[in-house]
Formats: structure tokens, C-alpha cells, sequence
């Protein structure tokens, strides 16, 4: 019999592309092939985002799709992730064509999943774990460019923000054991990676002890063996000089002055946070239960600045959360003003099921208002992002060469530590290769630029 082939589209956050490649080893591992098209596979899996209702929509309508596929050449479709995780054995019966649910602590039985359908029972696994983190699987890269990769941490959390389906699809917060995160990085410098970013839901919460346990004994200093986010960073930091090292998500009730100062003193560490703020107003932070105010979140701005004058910080902010007033919205639009990100991912707000949100408060900013004032939000990013970008033009930047830019095959992109996209002709520069560049154009988001020797 020949080898069976699959297929896998990752939507939504940056995890679930690192649990792709999970899923890939898992798959490879029991004799399945990559597939390079849909068209061509015997097994097609979505792995699928649940964090807005339109971002279900999506997977709804790409299920419709492969609806042909499926009558054509009898394609067993998978839906993993998130989706999956909320919707169990009710996405069965809604999406008839659907064989396999597995949600993203159940990958490891994906190859029974598979036999299952084959034998035409609908395989559904969606139990959720505390320890699993698939600490000893070494991720197949796909869809690579061979110089950046992911590395997930850690997995679920435990916040239960208000607005938050995550901590429901993701189950519990988890540690991976840091020193197969090490291993794993050492791999990847050993096929000629460059750059990792390391992943979790709240990176400042990674604690590990060997039991993954007892949070608040490192807080007093007590357990000496234990390893927090700061000393893991340091750890990868130290790999080698010439790896790059970013993060994601982080959290500001939890980013500490020691993550900061390890960030200024490691020049491989890059200058960007991503930092969450979701709103501008104390009211609504807390009934989003994000477990700061506005103050402390700006006073968190101000430590990063003070440790890294020259640090990139960028922001999700959500418009028309449950009882947000036009006050409420207008001071988002003050803070961002006071902080002036360099970037931000902007929504509104979307009710999901099961939270606690959904459970507590009623979903009453009309989608008329909610959109105009995320309107007025991106509208204000889009200056203050164009304007960034402006301040650098005229300074050198190192970058890391990524590959073809998108436009000109003549063209390198690359980033530079701020996570900016530079462009600049390729001359006898390579791949993987870090190059001095100085920007002398720039678009709204883009600096153009030339490299120097
Ligand atoms: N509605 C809108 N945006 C949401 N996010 C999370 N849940 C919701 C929701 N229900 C946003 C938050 C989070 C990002 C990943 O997605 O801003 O930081
Ligand atoms: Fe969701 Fe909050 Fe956890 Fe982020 S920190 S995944 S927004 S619950």
C-alpha cells in the first residue's frame, strides 16, 4: 500500500503554527507523508481558531470548500485546535463532512483518530490535559524559511480573561521542561536557524520547578532550582550570540524588571514586546478581569523604556467591550496616545460562549458604535505606526535576511530587532545572513534602505 499523505492549514495565533508542526512529527512519525497541495492529500486538517466568531466563520466556509474534495476522492477531514475544543461532538453534527475532532492536548492520538475514520466511526478526542506539553516531540518545520521558528514554552492558561475563550480551549497553564526547550533550540542552530520565537499564552508565567508547580516559592527566593521566564530567556539566550531570540504573548500584571533587565543585557534578545493592553479604562479592565489598571500597565511602559530606550512595543486593544462608554473609549484612545505603539492588533469585541463575560455581562455596545470606534482606533494606530516607522529612516538597522521580499525577487526582507520589515537589493548577501542596512525610505509600515558594508 502506498504511503497515506496529509495536509495541514493553520489558522489564527502563532501556536497554533507551532502545533502544526507537532502534529506533522506525529504524523510523520507513524509513516505519513506531507502532502504539498489539498488537493492531493488523503487527510486534510484544520487546525482551527475559536478567539472571535468570525474567525469560526472562516473555518465554516473553508469546510465548505473541501466539501467537493471530499465527494470526489472520499478526503478524510480533521478539525483540530480550538474550534475543536469548543464545539467537541457538536462540529460533527453540524459539519457532516467532518471524520476527526482532536483538540490541541490530543494530537498524540491523531494517528488512531485517523484509523477510526477509516473504519468510518467518528473518532472525536477533545480531553484536555495538565501536564501534557509535548516536550519530547521535535516538530516537523513546515512551510519554513529555514532561518525562523517557533518554540512553544508553554501551553494553556490560566488568566480567564473575561472575554477570553482560551483558557476553555486550551485548558490549564503548563510549563515545557526548559531543558528540552534548550534541545530543541540547539537543533534548530544545528539546521542553520537563526531566529526563534518562544511561545506561550502568558510567557512571564513560565515557571518551572520539575513539577511545574508552586509559583509563589520563586517569587520569595526560596527554590534556588526552579526556573522562571527571566532565567529561561537567559538560558536560550546563551545557546549561542548569533541566535536571535523573541517572545510571545506578554502579560503586564506579570512582566517583571528581571525580564527587562535580562532583555537589555542580552544583545541577541530583541527589542520588542508585545504587550497587551485590551483597554484604556479602569471600569472596563476590570470587568474584563485583566488584574491591572491603566496606571500600572503605563508604569510598565515606563520600566521598559527605562531599561531599553530603543524598545519596539506593540498592543491588541478590544473596541465595544460589555458596558463600554464613549468615556471608557475615549481614554484607550488617550492611552494609546500617551504610549504611541509602534504597532497593534485591534478587534472588536466578539461575546463567546462559555466565558465569563458571555456569563455575567451583557454584550450592549450596538455593532454600529463598536465599529466606529474601532475605526477611530486603527485610524489613530495607522499614525502613530506610519510615524514610527518615519522616526527610523536615516539610522542603520541590523537585519536578518528572511528571504525574497514580496515584491521583487531582487529584494531581500528581512527584520531588524524592533520586528520592523526592511527591504534593500540583495547584492552578494545570502540568507540567514545578518546584514547592517541603513533605511533611507520608508512605506506606512516598511523601511526601505540599502546595506552597508
Ligand atoms: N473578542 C474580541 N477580541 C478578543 N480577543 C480575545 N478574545 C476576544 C473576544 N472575545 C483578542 C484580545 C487578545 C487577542 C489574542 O485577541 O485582544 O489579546
Ligand atoms: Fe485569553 Fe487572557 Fe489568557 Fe490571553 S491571557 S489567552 S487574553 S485568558
Amino acid at each position: 500500500m502506498s504511503q497515506k499523505t496529509f495536509y495541514i492549514e493553520s489558522y489564527g495565533c502563532q501556536m497554533n503554527v507551532s502545533d502544526s508542526e507537532i502534529v506533522g512529527s506525529i504524523l510523520s512519525e507513524r509513516g505519513f507523508r506531507l502532502a504539498q497541495e489539498a488537493e492531493q492529500a488523503d487527510l486534510i486538517l484544520l487546525n482551527t481558531c475559536a478567539i472571535r466568531d468570525n474567525a469560526e466563520q472562516k473555518i465554516r466556509y473553508r469546510l465548505r470548500e473541501l466539501k467537493q474534495l471530499k465527494k470526489q476522492k472520499n478526503t478524510i477531514i480533521g478539525v483540530l485546535g480550538c474550534m475543536a475544543e469548543r464545539l467537541k461532538n457538536q462540529l460533527l453534527e453540524e459539519e457532516q463532512l467532518v471524520d476527526i475532532v482532536a483538540g490541541p492536548d490530543a494530537y498524540r492520538s491523531l494517528p488512531e483518530l485517523v484509523e477510526d475514520a477509516e473504519d468510518g466511526k467518528k473518532a472525536v478526542n477533545v480531553i484536555l490535559s495538565k501536564e501534557e506539553t509535548y516536550a519530547d516531540i521535535s516538530p516537523v518545520r513546515l512551510n519554513s524559511n529555514g532561518v525562523t521558528a517557533f518554540v512553544t514554552i508553554m501551553r494553556g492558561c490560566d488568566n480567564m480573561c473575561s472575554f477570553c475563550v482560551v483558557p476553555f480551549t486550551r485548558g490549564r497553564e503548563r510549563s515545557r521542561n526548559p531543558y528540552s526547550i534548550l534541545k530543541e533550540v540547539e537543533d534548530l542552530l544545528k539546521q542553520g536557524y537563526k531566529e526563534v520565537t518562544l511561545l506561550g499564552q502568558n510567557v512571564d508565567s513560565y515557571y518551572w520547578n520539575g513539577d511545574g508547580a508552586k509559583k509563589d516559592l520563586l517569587k520569595k527566593g526560596q527554590d534556588r532550582n526552579a526556573v522562571n521566564f527571566a532565567k529561561l530567556l537567559k538560558m536560550v539566550a546563551e545557546v549561542d550570540p548569533q541566535l536571535r531570540i523573541r517572545f510571545s504573548t506578554s502579560h503586564p500584571k506579570d512582566m517583571t524588571d528581571e525580564v527587562l533587565e535580562v532583555m537589555a543585557q542580552y544583545s541577541n534578545i530583541c527589542k520588542y514586546i508585545h504587550l497587551p493592553v485590551q483597554s484604556g479604562s479602569n471600569p472596563v479592565l476590570e470587568r474584563m478581569n485583566r488584574g491591572y489598571t491603566a496606571e500600572w500597565y503605563l508604569s510598565r511602559i515606563d520600566a521598559i523604556r527605562r531599561y531599553m530606550p530603543d524598545c519596539a512595543i506593540s498592543t491588541d486593544i478590544i473596541a465595544g467591550f460589555c458596558g463600554e462608554t464613549e468615556a471608557d473609549h475615549q481614554e484607550t484612545l488617550n492611552l494609546m496616545k500617551t504610549v504611541k505603539f509602534d504597532f497593534a492588533y485591534m478587534f472588536m469585541y466578539s461575546e463567546r460562549p462559555k466565558t465569563l463575560a458571555e456569563r455575567k455581562y451583557k454584550d450592549d455596545v450596538p455593532e454600529e458604535v463598536k465599529k466606529n470606534r474601532l475605526n477611530e482606533i486603527i485610524a489613530l494606530q495607522q499614525q502613530h505606526s506610519a510615524e514610527k516607522v518615519q522616526q527610523q529612516v536615516g539610522k542603520i538597522h541590523e537585519v536578518l535576511i528572511e528571504g525574497d521580499s514580496r515584491k521583487s525577487s531582487e529584494m531581500w526582507m528581512g527584520r531588524n530587532s524592533q520586528n520592523v520589515v526592511v527591504v534593500f537589493p540583495k547584492k552578494h548577501h545570502q540568507k540567514g545572513e545578518y546584514v547592517k542596512v541603513v533605511a533611507t525610505q520608508c512605506t506606512s509600515t516598511t523601511l526601505i534602505g540599502e546595506s552597508v558594508e
